[in-house]
């Protein structure tokens, strides 16, 4: 487990305890194409090809099954194959955004995707998202490609890339 500067909260790897609450915050952020419970369970199913984090108050420590992962301010899911790694998530609660929350989850999951040999990340946000698209700009990512109407007519998919050099590690 990692300190995590912003507030107090810490970096830590996801728990499938944790995924009740990612859930809700999945659903919240991303109403039209949120990922499923199932979908995090399968991620987790595979660490040889998934990083999950989490950004939270704490390890979970809740008796109540409902109540566990409560905590969670933030998580992203990074995959990983044949050297290139996507960034599949990167999600921060309403309540919690322009903390520095996403900036310190996006490194860290670039940080554990160097560790697997990634040399490269690959990722995709739709064209109107400027808060993202801001914040990848500002980690060095760049746009390589643009699909055009990839969400529905009118709303284009930007893919960007960044490669990781000897400072992840
Ligand atoms: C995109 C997202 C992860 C950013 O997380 P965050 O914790 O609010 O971002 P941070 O506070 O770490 O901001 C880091 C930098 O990103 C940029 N940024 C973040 N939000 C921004 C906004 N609303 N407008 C413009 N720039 C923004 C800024 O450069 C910011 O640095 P600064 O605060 O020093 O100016 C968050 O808004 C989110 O979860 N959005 C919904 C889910 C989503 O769209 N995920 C990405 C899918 S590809």
């Amino acid at each position: 487990m990692t300190p995590a500067d912003p507030a107090g909260l810490v970096l830590r790897d996801m728990s499938r305890e944790d995924v009740r609450a990612v859930v809700r915050i999945e659903v919240d952020r991303h109403p039209v194409d949120a990922w499923s419970s199932t979908a995090f369970h399968e991620a987790l199913d595979r660490p040889d090809r998934y990083v999950c984090l989490v950004t939270s108050t704490g390890p979970d420590e809740s008796r109540d099954p409902y109540d566990r992962g409560a905590g969670v301010a933030a998580y992203g899911v990074i995959s990983l194959a044949g050297g290139t790694a996507d960034l599949d998530n990167l999600t921060v609660r309403e309540d919690h955004q322009r903390q520095g929350i996403g900036r310190r989850l996006l490194a860290g999951l670039l940080e554990a995707a160097a560790r697997r040999g990634a040399h490269e990340v690959l990722l995709e946000v739709r064209h109107d998202n400027v808060a993202a698209i801001a914040l990848y700009a500002a980690d060095r990512f760049v746009e390589i490609s643009r699909r055009n109407d990839y969400y529905a007519p009118g709303l284009d998919a930007i893919i960007m890339r960044r490669s990781l050099d000897a400072t992840h590690g």
